[in-house]
């Protein structure tokens, strides 16, 4: 099961055939900013791995955007993450740099924000966002989140914000 297609964007699941795109993403220092480093692609192909074993697990995952015509955009999806000692839905989203600010990220978080809702897979919905990422954070506020100061996760660096499904 995948969130339903946007108007421009398609969700797929992510396979080792996605490890050139994936580490061209996750390698790019624009795009990991807010991360300690950016991924080489050994921990590239383990970022797929993780998303192959959350949808065995779980059935849902990051997934891969693209355009309708099956263009590599990002990835986007739900992941289990811990805030507050417990297990928590989290809505991630990642755009390669030469896509963003065309609000995809907002598009595709919509979508997994309705299918986590349709699927009554959580009571509530987070993402944690590095305290300096705006452009995550203004993402996370379109779909409907806001900052909750409440909710804490292990990163000092990192805030949550957080909406009810
Ligand atoms: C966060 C990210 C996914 C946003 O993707 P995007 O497709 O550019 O986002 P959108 O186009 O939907 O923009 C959403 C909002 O963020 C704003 N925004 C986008 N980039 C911004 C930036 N660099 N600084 C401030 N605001 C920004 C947009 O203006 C828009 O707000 P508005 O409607 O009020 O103008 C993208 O910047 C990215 O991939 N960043 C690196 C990875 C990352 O940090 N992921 C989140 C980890 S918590």
């Amino acid at each position: 099961m995948l969130p339903n297609a946007t108007p421009r964007l398609r969700f797929r699941e992510m396979s080792p055939d996605d490890l050139d795109d994936m580490a061209n993403l996750l390698g790019d220092p624009q795009v990991m900013e807010y991360y300690p480093r950016p991924k080489d692609r050994p921990e590239a192909a383990g970022w797929i791995d993780w998303n192959l074993r959350s949808y065995a697990d779980h059935g849902h995952g990051l997934w891969i955007i693209t355009t309708h015509d099956g263009d590599f955009l990002g990835d986007c999806g739900l992941t289990w993450q811990t805030v507050d000692d417990t297990p928590t839905l989290e809505l991630g989203y990642h755009v390669k740099s030469s896509a963003q600010k065309f609000g995809y990220a907002t598009e595709a978080a919509v979508a997994c924000r309705e299918y986590a809702s349709s699927h009554s897979l959580a009571s509530h919905l987070v993402s944690i966002i590095h305290r300096d990422n705006r452009a995550s954070q203004r993402v996370a506020e379109k779909v409907g989140m806001k900052l909750d100061r409440t909710l804490r996760h292990a990163s000092p660096v990192h805030v949550v914000f957080a909406m009810d499904l």
